[in-house]
């Protein structure tokens, strides 16, 4: 069994996707994590992040160990790993992962940008988080103030913007709904009702 969670920036996907792993006994990989960590691979390395040979050299290297979660979820990091996300070559190298990740047993979760079209286009529940810009900006913002230290909201929703901008339009695998995604809107619906919501469609 494989359940499909794809969506734009801080759309929830990721703790709706945890939730429902929970509920069914099943795995959850964050595939976000694998961009995320390609990116600060080419920062690490002080190159330029549209270095292209860097980022490509870095997905064929990929070692799910090599940095701690926390030091991934930075703005920065997430900027880096959207522009490394549309090079071919860096999606290429992270799919075998993926697919294999999809096969366990009793089932997967996993979140992302294309799973549902490209990297498990047979998952049988495929769902479609989305939630408005502002919205989405407001709970980044939120997350960042409970870690402590200011926070400029309006800088939150450009990048929020520009990310969004750049993963809907890259040539290869661009963020988009499946055709037979179901579509959840979570803008008024708090974690709770929305893990309510997700396993009433993998239900139906
Ligand atoms: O958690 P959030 O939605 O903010 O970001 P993420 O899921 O960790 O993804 C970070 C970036 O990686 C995205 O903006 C995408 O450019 C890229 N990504 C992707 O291209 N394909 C995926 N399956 C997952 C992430």
């Amino acid at each position: 069994m494989i359940i499909a969670i794809d969506g734009p920036a801080a759309s929830g996907k990721g703790t709706l996707a945890k939730r429902i792993a929970v509920h069914y006994g099943f795995r959850h990989l964050d595939s976000g994590l694998l961009y995320r960590g390609v990116g600060m691979a080419v920062i690490l390395s002080g190159g330029a992040l549209h270095d292209k040979s860097a980022a490509i050299a870095a997905a064929q290297a990929y070692d799910p160990g090599r940095f701690p979660e926390d030091d991934l979820k930075s703005d920065e990091v997430a900027k880096a790993a959207s522009i490394v996300a549309a090079i071919p070559e860096v999606r290429t190298a992270l799919i075998a992962l993926q697919r294999s990740f999809a096969q366990s047993k009793p089932g997967a979760v996993i979140d992302g940008r294309d799973i549902g079209t490209v990297i498990a286009p047979e998952a049988e529940v495929k769902i479609y988080v989305t939630a408005t810009a502002e919205e989405r900006a407001g709970r980044r913002v939120r997350e960042l103030q409970g870690r402590g230290g200011l926070v400029d909201a309006a800088a939150v929703l450009a990048d929020i913007k520009a990310r969004d901008e750049r993963d809907m339009n890259r040539a290869v695998a661009p963020l988009k709904p499946a055709p037979d995604a179901v579509l959840l809107d979570t803008t008024y619906l708090g974690i709770d009702a929305a893990v309510r919501a997700a396993i009433d469609i993998v239900e139906a």
